[in-house]
């Protein structure tokens, strides 16, 4: 018998590839609509398995005949055997011969069936049929840490909002807060809007304690970096030192142990005081003026630092004095306690407690953002470092190391965590390299959102399992990004150039495949607030004034 023919035949395997060839595309389509990133199932020739492949490229080839073929190449994914997906397609049966389009519901039934209800996390479709909704397994998300690259305007924001308030809003019982908790740095104030009950945080009611910098911050902070000066050096350390001590309430025995880093209240203005005094230091020598005008007086010489401090006491002195640094030198920051600057950060307060922090750094100073997110960022791994350690004290057998595990999220993280050794990022570098290398285990994750990939720190980036790859354009970038995902992808990763705004490419441990899907839109009255000003609207518009005195008494503060 003649077996019927066949319209689209499989004509190569390769590891990575199967090439198919078919006479009549409309035939072969069959009512599915076919686009790179659609999905073709090859059956066994014995049946048992169907190989899943996702169409990479489309080509014609006309015979010397004149007539025309399409040629498909696509990447194989896995095969669904006894009705369940397996990831890898390195199992089929040689040599396969009929392909044709996936049916919706064959793919469907792979993402449904891929994770448990209650792990599964849901925050896009699948780009070429927005029928099939892409459930990822919360747990693996949420405990890798998370990228979210693409140039401006491919949709980041929206998208970190959108996984942000998919976790926020999960529940497991009838509660008002669950017990998410995610602390974003937010350096545009782009966030509020999309967070209404978030705990907000900007200058103005941000308060940290100066006191718990590392030596390193201290000195990026209070010293003069480029004149190499050993007094100032000697004395600042001396005097933060000796003032630990008499701040802290132990007994003589441990107060010889308190060094430069311990985390004991000092006080900046002693610091300062003994500075000047070094720096004015007249000594008397016992002995008086025999003669002369000054005869009588007792004769003195100038101490050993006599007037070599000057430079280093203006600076302090006016880093005391800039009211842009209340923040964190101001009194607030004296008087806070290390409980209550945890509690605030993590939005743990007795009159708010909230899932989401929203740290708006657009007022911090620039000379101090570097250190102003390191110190939190610290904290924030500390806390989850000393909480694990607690519980696994009290519980040898204990399996979760943290029950209350926490997200940061750092949008623009090229900022903070750069491929430069420059010294103004190196605080928020390293506090944020730590996270990255130990903060799984210890319950906080990192979720750093970029433009320029290609500038974060490598250390930082090669530790994150799950991709969220928007649109992105600048060559560097796409080089930089392709190099650190699996070579499984094939040229799935070539699509990252033409998506749309909302498009991603999503990839990792938490998703059954690696796909193009649309993430969802937020909702209209909670978005990340744009910062595209619409010009040509307000230029037409009559002309406006505006209070110069407020701007004045603004800038002036
Ligand atoms: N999931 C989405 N669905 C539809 N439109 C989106 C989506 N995400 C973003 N957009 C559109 O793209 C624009 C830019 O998004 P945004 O998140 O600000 O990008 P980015 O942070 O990458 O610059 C938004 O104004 C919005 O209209
Ligand atoms: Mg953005």
């Amino acid at each position: 018998m003649i077996g019927k023919e066949i319209n689209a035949e499989v004509i190569g395997v390769y590891p990575n590839k199967v090439k198919i060839s078919v006479d009549n595309l409309n035939d072969f389509k069959a009512g599915e609509s076919l686009k790179v990133g659609s999905y073709i199932r090859i059956p066994s020739d014995d049946g048992e398995t169907i190989l899943i492949s996702v169409i990479e490229s489309f080509s014609i080839e006309v015979s010397t005949e004149g007539k025309r073929k399409h040629l498909i190449d696509a990447n194989p994914l896995g095969i669904i055997k006894d009705g369940k997906f397996i990831r890898g397609g390195d199992s089929i049966a040689l040599p396969p011969k009929e392909a044709e389009p996936a049916s919706t519901r064959e793919i469907n039934d792979i993402y449904q069936s891929s994770v448990e209800l209650t792990k599964r996390l849901e925050f896009s479709s699948l780009s070429t049929n927005s029928a099939i909704r892409i459930p990822l397994d919360g747990n693996k998300f949420f405990n890798k840490h998370i990228a979210v690259v693409g140039s401006t305007g491919s949709g980041k924001s929206h998208t970190v909002t959108k996984i942000i308030q998919t976790a926020v809003n999960g529940r497991g019982g009838d509660y008002s807060l669950n017990n998410s908790h995610v602390v974003i740095f937010d350096i545009h104030s782009e966030y509020r809007s999309a967070f209404s009950d978030a705990n907000f945080i900007d200058v103005s009611n941000l308060v940290l304690p100066y006191w718990l910098l590392t030596s390193e911050e201290l000195e990026e902070l209070f010293l003069d970096s480029d004149s190499n000066d050993h007094n100032q050096k000697f004395i600042f350390r001396e005097s933060v030192v000796e003032n630990r001590k008499l701040n802290a309430k132990c007994s003589d025995v441990d107060k010889v142990k308190i060094h430069f880093d311990s985390p004991i209240f000092f006080d900046l203005n002693n610091v300062l005081n003994s500075a000047k005094s070094k720096n004015e230091e007249v000594i008397d020598t016992g002995e008086v003026y025999a003669s002369g005008a000054k005869q009588g007086l007792a004769k003195t010489v100038q101490g050993s630092l006599y007037g070599k401090l000057t430079n280093f006491v203006n600076r302090l002195e006016h880093k005391i004095n800039d009211s842009r640094l209340d923040f964190l030198l101001g009194e607030r920051s004296k008087k806070i306690s290390f409980e209550d600057t945890i509690r605030n950060l993590l939005s743990y307060q007795e009159d708010k407690k909230s899932n989401v922090t929203i740290i708006d750094l657009s007022g911090v100073p620039f000379e101090v953002l570097s250190i102003t997110v390191s110190l939190i960022s610290r904290l924030m791994f500390e806390y989850g470092y000393y909480y694990k350690k607690i519980r696994c004290d009290s519980n040898p057998n204990e399996k979760i190391n943290n029950d209350t595990p926490v997200l940061l999220v750092y949008e623009e993280a090229h900022k903070y965590v750069p491929n430069s050794d420059l010294v103004k990022y190196r605080a928020s570098k390293r506090s944020i390299e730590r996270i990255a290398k130990e903060g799984s285990k210890h319950g906080v994750t990192l979720l750093l959102a970029s433009q320029r990939p290609s500038e974060i720190s490598e250390t930082i980036f090669s530790q994150c399992n799950n991709f969220v790859a928007m649109r992105l354009t600048n060559p560097s970038d796409q080089a930089y990004v392709k190099r650190l995902l699996p070579d499984s992808l094939g040229s799935l990763i070539d699509t990252m150039p033409s998506l749309r705004a909302g498009e991603a490419l999503l990839i990792g441990e938490s998703i059954v495949l690696p796909s193009i899907v649309q993430i969802d839109p937020c909702d209209e009255n909670s978005q990340p607030s744009s910062s595209d000003i619409p010009y040509w609207e307000l230029w037409k518009k009559e002309w406006k004034t505006f209070d110069i005195d407020k701007i004045k008494s603004e800038w002036f503060k």
